[in-house]
């Protein structure tokens, strides 16, 4: 394995943590804040791994001081973290937000101004006031404003400090795991439904850009799509075919209206053969895909694994199988570690898609490494993972990617969404009965990596 240098990164690069606010901030119904889909989710039986819950969480909300100065002292220089919507408008769509959840949020930049760590705001990280779910959610193309309008309220009370922002996280994920096959909140089954979501989704991106830009002097704004690289697992055209469909369905039915490039025609036409993109005409407006297509300033990505494909159903309606080879090595997420792949993408987005400017706004890996009897938590694996990803960055910055920044995922052992507290994927592991935080070997390793 090479082990990667600081040296082959440009100066001026970014090196972050990134969280997300249900995933870190507990408190959920404190200071006013509403209910989101992830705690109605959390609530309703056999949904979240052990009925695990977001309620208290890392506490985040009453320890963020403690968290800032522990990320000081690894010497993080950005921080990525997300607002939750529910407690800047309850219902998501009050004209007034509410004080207490502005003042959280003013404080936490506040602290990480004061510790020299730069804020990077995720506008929406999936916790949805549940009153805009129960009036359609992303099916209703109303979030488009309801999104606007929230995002207005935090642009103009942070955006004196906060300079960079991303609009939303992982679209694919917001609506196939929410919309298409339930695994996420709110829980919905209907592939048709994930792709009307999905056009709202990038509607409000777009929408909501030039709404940041208004109202923060000098900002720089991104979408965050989670991207996962594949390749046929053969030759044969059927697993080419079957690859070809897999990433339209993954990647470029997101990457390519955001580049300009309107929904691509190969999937149009697959999803209208299944029946699934049937009632577009009703739904995509003229303009629709101009506003999404609005420029930013950087693509976020995230980056976890790749898939290889196999077809093995070629006669049947859905003609492809996702098959991961099993001589790779695993995380306990059972994702398999494939870091040329991150290679390969970042420079398909900067040939391929002309981006100017990627950001890897999430990267890391779940290992259940525990505390040892001296208290240190050897994650060997974890260590291993971040240094064979961020060599792959040093590599296809060498060939020309456009990466300008990179953030770890996770700051803290925290909620993983259906899989409760069971992933843990910090660079701080945390006692969820006590609260207490230990840095891990591999954040100790970054701090030296990077510092
Ligand atoms: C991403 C999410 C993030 C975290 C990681 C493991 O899909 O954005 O919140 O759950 O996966």
């Amino acid at each position: 394995m090479t082990t990667p240098h600081l040296s082959q990164f440009p100066t001026g690069f970014t090196w972050g943590v990134a969280t997300s606010s249900f995933q870190i901030e507990g408190s959920t119904f404190v200071d006013g804040r509403g209910e989101s889909i992830w705690d109605r989710f959390c609530a309703t039986e056999g949904k979240v791994k052990n009925g695990d819950h977001g309620e208290i969480a890392c506490d985040h909300y009453n320890r963020f001081a403690e968290d800032i100065a522990l990320m000081k002292s690894l010497g993080v220089k950005a921080y990525r973290f997300s607002i939750a919507w529910p407690r800047i408008l309850p219902s998501g769509s009050e004209t007034e937000p509410v004080e207490a959840g502005l003042a959280f949020y003013d404080r936490l930049v506040d602290a990480l101004l004061e510790a020299g760590i730069e804020p990077w705001v995720t506008l929406y990280h999936w916790d949805l006031p549940q009153a805009l779910q129960d009036e359609g959610g992303w099916l209703n193309r109303r979030i488009v404003e309801r999104f606007v309008h929230y995002t207005e309220i935090v642009a103009k009370r942070l955006g004196d400090r906060v300079k960079h922002w991303i609009t939303i996280n992982e679209p694919w994920v917001i609506c196939h795991l929410g919309y298409g096959v339930g695994e996420h909140a709110p829980g919905l089954k209907s592939i048709r439904h994930s792709l009307l979501a999905a056009h709202h989704v990038l509607l409000a991106h777009g929408a909501a850009v030039p709404v940041i830009r208004r109202h923060v002097s000098d900002a720089k704004v991104g979408i965050t799509l989670n991207l996962c690289p594949s390749e046929p697992a053969s030759e044969s055209p059927w697993d080419i075919e079957a690859n070809r469909s897999f990433d339209g369905f993954f990647n470029r039915w997101y990457l390519d209206p955001i580049f300009g490039r309107d929904y691509p025609a190969d999937m149009v036409q697959e999803y209208t053969e299944r029946g699934d993109f049937v009632d577009h005409a009703t739904w995509i407006e003229e303009g629709d895909m101009e506003t999404i297509a609005v420029e930013t300033d950087f693509l976020g990505i995230n980056y976890y694994s790749r898939a290889v494909i196999r077809s093995d159903k070629v006669s049947e309606e859905e003609n492809w199988e996702r098959t991961v080879f099993d001589d790779g090595p695993r995380t306990a997420f059972n994702w398999e570690v494939h870091a040329p792949s991150l290679e390969r993408l970042l420079l398909r987005l900067t040939n391929d898609y002309g981006a100017k400017a990627i950001v890897v706004t999430e990267n890391g890996a779940s290992y259940p490494t525990a505390p040892d009897a001296n208290g240190v938590v050897a994650d060997v694996e974890r260590q291993a993972y971040f240094e064979q990803h961020l060599s792959a960055c040093a590599s296809a910055i060498a060939k020309g990617a456009t990466l300008t920044g990179y953030f770890a995922w996770s700051l803290l052992d925290n909620f993983e969404w259906a899989e409760g507290y069971e992933q843990r994927f910090g660079l701080v592991w945390v006692d969820f009965d006590t609260q207490q935080r230990i840095p891990k070997q591999s954040a100790l390793w970054l701090r030296d990596f990077w510092s």
